[in-house]
């Protein structure tokens, strides 16, 4: 198993874990990564997913260049088409995901980040999408979801220099929401985690694919979009029970995703 998935209540936390060869994802491991994603997608106990990388020193390292030197273009489609359904499948999956990038998120690493709902950094982390110096490009979304998330401008940069920046610089630029200390990454990731999934499930679950959907329909499609979600809430016992709270002051007494 190069993917591991640990439970905590309504929280998974699912760790990457090739450590050897800095977490760098091969087929097999991106294989697991979707199998592991779709099953925490059809489970309605977890309510949010930290996602990070074993060991001190990366996050992930991008795609497995061992195995990548020896495959064809049509091998190369297969990949990416792979890799570009784990992240489709992260950011299509109901509970937020939050990445605790623990060091190298390069490449495929970086990409991986990016499918996630937020990001959190350890100040040791650095971010870069180094295909160009191999003679390759980004496979897993970074040129489609970069510019999304960054612009242009900084897309452009990171993907034809390759060079990579610290985690300083990847939260001055909005790659990422937050930077920690390495040894309270996982804590502040897990504190985060568990306030998301003490969240009403329906409302995180809309928000999630109404902000999705902002980057990737027009501004009119996706306030339809808005509308539908937002009135779907209104359906919900949780919204009674959360404005309930609100009206009588008190704490909500949990919400159950109906
Ligand atoms: N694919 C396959 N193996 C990788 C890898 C990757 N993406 N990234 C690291 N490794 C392996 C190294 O080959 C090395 O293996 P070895 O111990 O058998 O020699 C081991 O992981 C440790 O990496 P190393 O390069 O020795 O560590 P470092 O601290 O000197 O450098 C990096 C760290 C991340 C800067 C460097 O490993 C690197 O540039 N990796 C590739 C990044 C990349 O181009 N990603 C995009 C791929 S498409």
């Amino acid at each position: 198993m190069t993917v591991e998935v640990k439970r905590d209540g309504a929280v998974a936390v699912v760790t990457v874990a090739r450590p050897e060869v800095l977490n760098a994802l091969n087929t097999a491991t991106n294989q697991e990564l979707l199998g592991v994603v779709r099953e925490i997608t059809r489970d309605a106990a977890l309510r949010a997913v930290v996602l990070t990388g074993a060991g001190a020193k990366a996050f992930v390292a991008g795609a497995d260049i061992a195995e990548f030197r020896g495959m064809t273009a049509e091998d190369a489609r297969q990949a990416s088409w792979l890799g570009g359904r784990v992240v489709a499948a992260i950011e299509g999956a109901p509970q937020p995901w939050i990445a605790a990038v623990n060091g190298f998120a390069l490449g495929g690493g970086c990409e991986l980040a990016l499918a996630c709902d937020i990001r959190f950094a350890a100040d040791n982390a650095r971010f870069g999408q180094p295909e160009v110096g191999l003679g390759i490009t980004p496979g897993f979304g970074g040129t489609q979801r970069l510019p999304r998330e960054v612009g242009n401008g900084w897309a452009s940069y990171l993907c034809l220099s390759g060079r990579l920046i610290d985690a300083a610089e990847a939260a001055r630029i909005g790659l990422v929401q937050a930077v920690f200390p390495a040894e309270r990454l996982m804590d502040e990731a897990l504190k985060l985690a568990g306030e998301l999934a003490a969240k009403p499930p329906l409302a995180v679950r809309y928000i999630k694919s109404q902000i999705h959907h902002a980057l990737n329909v027009d501004i009119a499609a996706g306030h339809e979009i808005e509308r539908d979600l937002f009135a779907l809430t209104f359906a919900s016992q949780d919204r009674l029970e959360g404005m309930d709270a609100f009206l009588e002051k008190r704490q909500p007494q949990g919400f159950e995703g109906r």
